[in-house]
């Protein structure tokens, strides 16, 4: 089959060789169980497979590997009683092997995609959605008609988080950095959008009468402590991820004063070994695909033969919502 691999750890411009690799057997090597065997349609390309081929991911796989978190396809088979059957359309979360036109799945990680879905947007459905909902829900206890405040709001997790907030019945205060950002985060549902490089704080108190409930940061940086400065009583900072760079430090005594707090959302490391867990989130997101609330904002497609220049859009700040290989296309 064709595949991108990564074969050697020097950034997005150069470490991807495009090949022809083994198809993968059934086994999916996270869980040693017979897995969902998925002819790939359209492959979700994300942070953590830049941070890969420079070797800065906490997941290190010998070199060469095929890299790709998570596809949208057709399944070609799957075990006895997991919901998903040959010929189904899924969105499934294979963790690596996902830039190649055949990838496996661990069955609680595969989910059927909602008709109202292409692939493309399949691609972009389950980090990113997933990780939203956990963040928001599981881990930021949000409740309807709360405010939340979204920083990167225009990527793939701000665009996937806007939409979640929304569907829970939250206002949902964007932060983005340029006026395309503005325009997707408005496309994805943002009842206003601020500046990062303007007075958004005060923008964010004022629009939520003294404080927001919930700020979503997958951003982290210097903008960290006016995350903090922006939360009502009782509100919540959910840390996502550190796409600015620095990793922000507390200072406690905010925490105190405020009643406010700080709280770590690491999607992978809590649920991949939960099938109960990701099931309950797979029927939160599938609720809200259903009510038309989630709908992945696919902003690049790139063909296979391209992956590089995908990770670079990333790398350089450029994407907008999810950026998708297409297999099919050339
Ligand atoms: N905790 C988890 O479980 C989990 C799960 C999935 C992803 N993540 C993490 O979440 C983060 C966001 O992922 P994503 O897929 O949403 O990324 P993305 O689509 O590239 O969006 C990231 C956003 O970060 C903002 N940003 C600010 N400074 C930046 C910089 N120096 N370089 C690049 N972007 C910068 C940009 O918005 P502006 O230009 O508008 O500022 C950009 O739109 C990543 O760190 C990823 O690893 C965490």
């Amino acid at each position: 089959m064709r595949a991108q691999q990564i074969t050697e750890l020097s950034g997005p411009a150069s470490a991807l060789t495009l090949g022809d690799v083994p198809e993968p057997g059934a086994t999916h090597p996270m869980t040693n169980a017979e897995g969902v065997v998925v002819d790939v349609e359209a492959a979700g390309v994300s942070f953590p497979e830049v941070l890969q081929t420079r070797g800065e991911y906490q997941i290190k796989p010998p070199l060469p590997f095929v890299p790709g978190g998570e596809v949208a396809g057709v399944v070609r088979s799957a075990p006895e009683g997991t919901g998903v059957k040959a010929g189904d359309r899924v969105a499934a979360f294979c963790m690596l092997g996902g830039f190649a036109e055949v990838a496996v799945a661990p069955d609680y990680l595969t989910f059927a995609l909602p008709d109202a879905l292409d692939f493309a947007q399949g691609a972009g459905l389950i980090l990113n959605y997933h990780t939203a909902y956990f963040s928001l829900v599981l881990r930021g206890r949000l409740e309807e008609g709360e405010t939340v405040l979204v920083h990167g709001a225009a990527g793939g997790v701000g665009t996937a988080s806007i939409q979640v907030a929304k569907g829970l019945g939250c206002r949902v205060l964007a932060v983005v950095s340029s006026d395309e950002k503005e325009r997707v985060a408005r496309e994805a549902g943002a009842d206003e959008v601020l500046r990062s490089d303007g007075p958004w704080k005060d923008e964010a108190k004022e629009a939520s009468s003294g404080g927001v409930d919930v700020v979503l940061d997958p951003v982290g940086g210097d903008r960290f402590t006016d995350s903090l400065r922006s939360l009502g009583e009782g509100g919540r900072l959910v840390v996502v991820g550190f796409t600015g760079g620095s990793i922000p430090e507390v200072r406690v005594n905010r925490l105190l004063l405020n009643n406010t707090e700080v709280i770590g959302a690491g999607w992978g490391g809590y649920v991949l070994a939960k099938p109960e867990v990701n099931r309950e989130i797979g029927a939160g997101v599938l609720a809200l695909a259903e009510q038309g609330f989630v709908a992945p904002i696919v902003g690049a497609r790139f063909p296979l033969e391209q992956a590089s220049e995908a990770l670079q859009l990333i790398d350089e700040r450029g994407a907008l919502g999810k950026v998708v290989l297409e297999l099919q296309a050339m």
